[in-house]
């Protein structure tokens, strides 16, 4: 219902108070999302709940990002086992040594000249999956969550698994910690379910990861031993050079298991095995959801979907790229990104809306909103794919901005146009989340 038609914040203020959050999260999570966010901007930019502080505006959403200290990543915490400053994952923590060190080592080892190669390997997998399916596909299963399962195992290197056990893995602990918050308003037993659904999955990863680099450490050993007996006669080495060593892969946690950091650096064997898991965990549901999203979007918008298919033919493909980031301000993967306040901090000084955050509030900063916001972009409901890309909020802001932004920039917009490619591509009925976060089901069928 557009805007004009419906005045949110005056059913708000009506509701009683054990109703006024329940009633925001449910036009969040509707197509009333939108309009509702539009009613903040302009009327109560900062809205204080009882469960929880919305902010809507650009300046302040961007503000609090860049502010980690102050609005901390702490909901995290206990869902990436952070207990102190040396452990846990790097993303639940904020603005410390462990955080600056490990995320800026990962960045040069998912090194940003490997992306047109990437770009290559996610278009095969893609290209084979759509092949076989013959013109009919249940699309989330065996296709969004399926191709960034290759990237996991062929760049990223966490192979020798089942694709089916790598997608359980990312997909409960992408559930518990970003859908299974004190503000997500699950009962109990929901909430319970949850995490011991992310327990156990989180020992079969650990254990995975410990064989993981055994079994790589031991083929990098036996290449570099080789290497050394270069001076011996090619037969012998011939023999002793098994199948398996023939290549020594280039992969991610190959190349962290052939890196030789200084002590001083501490990144022992236990933090790069942390952060081998991270990457799986990061690139599945994430982009699962991201690319089933733009697809649908593009079938909902038959002009759209028209431009998308003529771009997608061009050898250029920037033009392709930016249809797709502009469709997901659209429909994101999430409104929101969440954060905890470790002080009392006024936020908008001098403006209308000055608010104090009070110390243990949750805010939900509002990144979709802010992307609707005029302050940064123009004729806001506009579909514009020409826009700055510096205001997009869909990998992040700051210093948690995601680690696999790039990677994320190149499989994306692929693997929607490997199926924007098909001739009279149709869904049969919308996504079906199955009540539940994440894109579960999506029928699609080409000729
Ligand atoms: C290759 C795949 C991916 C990997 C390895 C990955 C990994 C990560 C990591 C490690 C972080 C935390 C960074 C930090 O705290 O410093 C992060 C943050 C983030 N990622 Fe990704 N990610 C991937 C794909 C995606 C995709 C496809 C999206 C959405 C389209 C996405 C959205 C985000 C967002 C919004 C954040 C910021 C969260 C926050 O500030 O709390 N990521 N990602």
């Amino acid at each position: 219902m557009p805007y004009t038609q419906r005045d949110y914040l005056k059913d708000y203020d009506n509701a009683a108070v054990e109703d006024k959050y329940p009633l925001v999260d449910s036009w969040i999570k509707s197509e009333e999302r939108l309009p509702f966010f539009k009613q903040l901007r302009k009327e109560r930019p900062v809205l204080v709940t009882p469960e929880c502080t919305l902010v809507s505006l650009f300046p302040d959403v961007r503000d609090m990002l860049s502010m980690p200290k102050i609005f901390t990543v702490d909901l995290y915490k206990p869902k990436m086992s952070v207990t102190g400053p040396d452990d846990g994952y790097l993303m639940a923590h904020d603005d410390n040594a462990l955080h600056y060190r490990e995320k800026s080592l990962m960045q040069g080892m998912l090194n940003r000249d490997d992306l047109p190669q990437i770009r290559k390997l996610v278009a095969n997998a893609a290209k084979n999956i759509l092949a076989e399916a013959n013109g009919n596909i249940e699309v989330v299963n065996q296709y969004c969550r399926m191709v960034p399962v290759t990237l996991v195992q062929e760049y990223f290197g966490l192979d020798g698994v089942d694709p089916k056990e790598l997608i359980d893995w990312s997909y409960w602990n992408q559930y518990d910690a970003f859908n299974n918050q004190p503000f997500d308003m699950l009962t109990d037993e929901q909430s319970q379910h949850i995490t011991d659904e992310q327990n156990r999955v989180s020992d079969k990863l650990g254990a995975y990861i410990t064989s993981l680099i055994i079994r790589k450490l031991v083929i990098i050993k036996a290449t570099r031993g080789l290497r050394a007996m270069l001076s011996y006669p090619k037969r012998i080495l011939l023999s002793l050079l098994g199948k398996a060593m023939q290549s020594q892969p280039d992969d991610v946690v190959t190349r962290m298991l052939k890196t030789a950091f200084a002590k001083d650096i501490n990144f022992p064997l236990l933090r790069l095995g942390t952060n081998a898991g991270g990457l799986l965990i990061g690139a599945i549901e994430t982009t699962s959801q991201a690319t089933s999203q733009v697809i649908e979007y593009f079938l909902k918008h038959p002009t759209l979907l028209k431009k998308a298919k003529q771009a997608a033919s061009f050898e250029n493909r920037a033009e392709f790229d930016a249809l797709v980031w502009e469709a997901l301000r659209f429909v994101p993967i999430r409104p929101d990104i969440f954060r905890k306040a470790s002080t009392d901090y006024t936020i908008a000084k001098g403006t209308q809306h000055e608010t104090e955050i009070k110390k243990g509030t949750i805010v939900r900063l509002l990144t979709q909103s802010a992307m609707f916001d005029p302050y940064a972009f123009d004729k806001p409901e506009e579909f514009n794919p020409n826009r700055n890309w510096y205001h997009n909020f869909n990998f992040g802001f700051g210093s948690h901005e995601c680690l696999g932004k790039y990677i994320g920039m190149v499989m994306i917009p692929e693997m929607i146009r490997q199926v924007i490619l098909k001739a009279e591509l149709k869904d049969n009925g919308p996504i079906d989340y199955e009540n539940g976060p994440f894109p579960e089901k999506y029928n699609l069928s080409w000729r």
